[in-house]
């Protein structure tokens, strides 16, 4: 989704801030802008449609060096279309008032067309379709000379979210920031200052972050923030240092970050694993959740809430939950629960998935949740995140930073982290502790059960190269391993651009079988698990109408290879971990295929890897 960067300090704004929106090019974009002071104290706005490679050579071709190289504050941002079309006009800085005061934003305001309305009888002209343009306008119509204050002013007339940074030719040493849902982060470096609305674009010269809150405005300079409320008390936030390496999030050798992020699964898990299991009393450690046996055992009922794949980690969840800890437990897709008035109390635990901890949808679904009087508890990636810290309590995953649109090792984080949660919860209640010693003992094995698969990847492209070129494919699966499939799926139309479904092994003869013939594959997990007969039965149905079938087989079953046109061999697992290793495999079918297809893997059209908007 959009993205801002803006800097402040000694060395050329220009080079970092082109070399910051480099860095958020993952999170999905369509244009791109910068604006900066050129040596006459004026404000030079330079914009582009399409990737930040075409603005960075705009900005050469348009400027001189030494223009650059004087250059020392600035802003920029990747825009990802919400209002009007991804074009040089639409994308961000926005300007008012003559060119005086320039603002990048992500998020929505959402009144803007009474905004613009008003801005415009007061004879503004403007130049764009956005929403952003009209916030541009009302601060330069409450500017008198204090660019904090005139900021602060027009968002209290803003409905809706927005993560900004404003400049303006009478301030040349500063920045204004703000927030209020979508996410912003303060870099303090030594005589500079860096913002963004992530980490990636400042880890690499600086490791002393400030995040900043919903309805928090901070001054930035040179030497760094002061920030305040919108009423302009002042806030103290917190100095916090980033863990992860700058190397974690760069390619590493890889073609695309997805791959490298699927090859990096064994580590990640890892990771996710690291600490959290006690091995003599056949439990988890997960102390983030900061609960006792006993309040855990007062938990009547499980609602999940997440969005994409995180959802489809949570519907893995439900099996895990119901079969280990006799939980009932009900994954809820985050936008639609939190408009259906749900009927939540306080024997209720929310779990909230997401890697980014920023998906506007889930994160008001823990609003509403906390509203509700349920506990709730984050299952989030990036640290620091807001569901993390709205949550209060949870579970991080650990997984390193997920810089590939589509997500991979992220749901195979997220299935472990909820297995051991499982884990946690049916100790507290029926699970015996030998029952939780063999749990431990599976968790432990997933990282060496993912070295397996990632060993057949040569096989898994040649099969994928076979398929490349097909319209639609079917993803069945049958319990813990339906929701596999609907991942499998998500991930094959993601990138590949295929149109994929996942069903129920049982449900394609009620109606989806009617779409198959001899061009149209159906991939069915047939992992030998209880259950397994009858996906046999219903592949044998696809077979019938001449679809082609992929088998993801266990090692050494003869009796499922022989059914299938193709097979992919993965390692013989519980049904508890199966999920996990198996996505695996579909995280390599979908990326071989879209490699073979020639697609852009790690920035799929239209896609953004964090959903700051409803
Ligand atoms: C799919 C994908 C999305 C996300 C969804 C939720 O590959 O990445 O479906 O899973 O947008 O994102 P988070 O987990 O950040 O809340």
């Amino acid at each position: 989704m959009c993205g801002i960067v803006g800097y402040v300090g000694k060395r050329p704004a220009t080079e970092l801030l082109i070399n910051g929106l480099h860095r958020l090019e993952y999170r999905g974009y369509d244009s791109a802008g910068l604006a900066f002071f050129t040596a006459s104290g004026a404000i030079r706005v330079i914009k582009q449609a399409g990737k930040v490679a075409l603005l960075e050579k705009k900005l050469i071709e348009t400027t001189d060096a030494t223009e650059r190289e004087n250059a020392h504050l600035g802003i920029a941002h990747t825009r990802w279309a919400t209002h009007g079309l991804p074009t040089e006009e639409n994308a961000h800085p926005h300007t008012a008032c003559s060119g005086e005061i320039a603002l990048v934003h992500n998020g929505i305001i959402e009144n803007y067309a009474s905004i613009r309305k008003q801005m415009e009888s007061h004879g503004c002209v403007f130049s764009s379709q956005t929403d952003t343009e009209a916030l541009a306008h009302l601060i330069g119509a409450y500017y008198k000379g204090d660019l904090l204050a005139a900021v602060s002013q027009a968002l209290k007339k803003v409905e809706g979210t927005y993560g900004i940074a404003v400049i303006s030719v009478h301030h040349p040493d500063q920045i204004v920031v703000a927030r209020k849902g979508s996410p912003l982060v303060i870099g303090v470096g030594e005589n500079e200052t860096i913002v963004a609305s992530d980490v990636s674009a400042i880890v690499s010269h600086t490791r002393q972050v400030i995040y900043l809150q919903d309805g928090d405005i901070a001054l930035v300079t040179l030497a760094g923030p002061q920030i305040f409320t919108l009423d302009n008390a002042t806030v103290h936030r917190p100095v916090a240092t980033i863990e992860w390496e700058i190397g974690a999030a760069e390619k590493g050798g890889f073609e695309h970050f997805m791959l490298k992020e699927i090859f990096e699964q064994p580590m990640a898990l890892q990771n996710a694993i690291r600490g959290r299991l006690d091995m003599a009393l056949g439990t988890a450690i997960l102390s983030g959740l900061n609960m006792t046996p006993r309040e855990l055992a007062t938990v009547q009922r499980l609602i999940i809430v997440a969005c994409g794949t995180s959802l489809h980690a949570g519907m893995v969840g439900k099996y895990l939950f119901e079969a280990l800890a006799t939980l009932p437990t009900d994954p809820e897709q985050a936008a639609e629960f939190r408009y259906c008035n749900p009927i939540l109390g306080p024997n209720e635990l929310v779990v909230a998935i997401s890697q980014s901890g920023e998906t506007a949808d889930t994160l008001a679904a823990v609003r509403e949740s906390i509203q509700k009087g349920a506990l709730v508890a984050g299952l989030c990636n990036v640290v620091g995140s807001t569901i993390a810290r709205e949550a209060g309590r949870g579970v991080y995953l650990h997984a390193g930073p997920e810089i590939g649109v589509a997500s991979t090792k992220a749901f195979t984080a997220q299935v472990t982290v909820l297995l051991m949660l499982a884990l946690k919860l049916g100790r507290c209640r029926r699970l015996s502790r030998e029952d939780g010693l063999w749990l431990c003992q599976e968790i432990t094995a997933i990282p060496s059960m993912i070295e397996k698969v990632l060993a057949q990847s040569h096989a898994i492209e040649v099969i994928a190269s076979k398929y490349a070129s097909v319209s639609n494919a079917f993803f069945i699966g049958r319990g813990i391993l339906y929701p596999t499939a609907l991942e499998g799926a998500l991930k094959l139309k993601e990138i590949s651009y295929i149109h994929a479904e996942g069903y129920q092994a049982a449900e394609l003869k009620h109606g989806p079988i009617a779409l198959l013939d001899e061009h149209f594959p159906v991939i069915a997990l047939l992992n030998d698990l209880p259950g397994k007969e009858k996906t046999l039965g219903n592949v044998q149905e696809c077979r019938a109408r001449k679809a082609p079938v992929i088998g993801i087989v266990t090692e050494g079953d003869h009796e499922a290879e022989e059914v299938c046109n193709d097979v992919i061999r993965i390692p013989r697992t519980s049904q508890y971990t199966a999920p996990v290793i198996t996505a695996v495999a579909l995280q390599l079918f979908a990326y071989y295929v879209a490699r073979a297809r020639g697609c852009e893997i790690d920035q799929p059209r239209n896609l953004a890897k964090s959903v700051t908007v409803e």
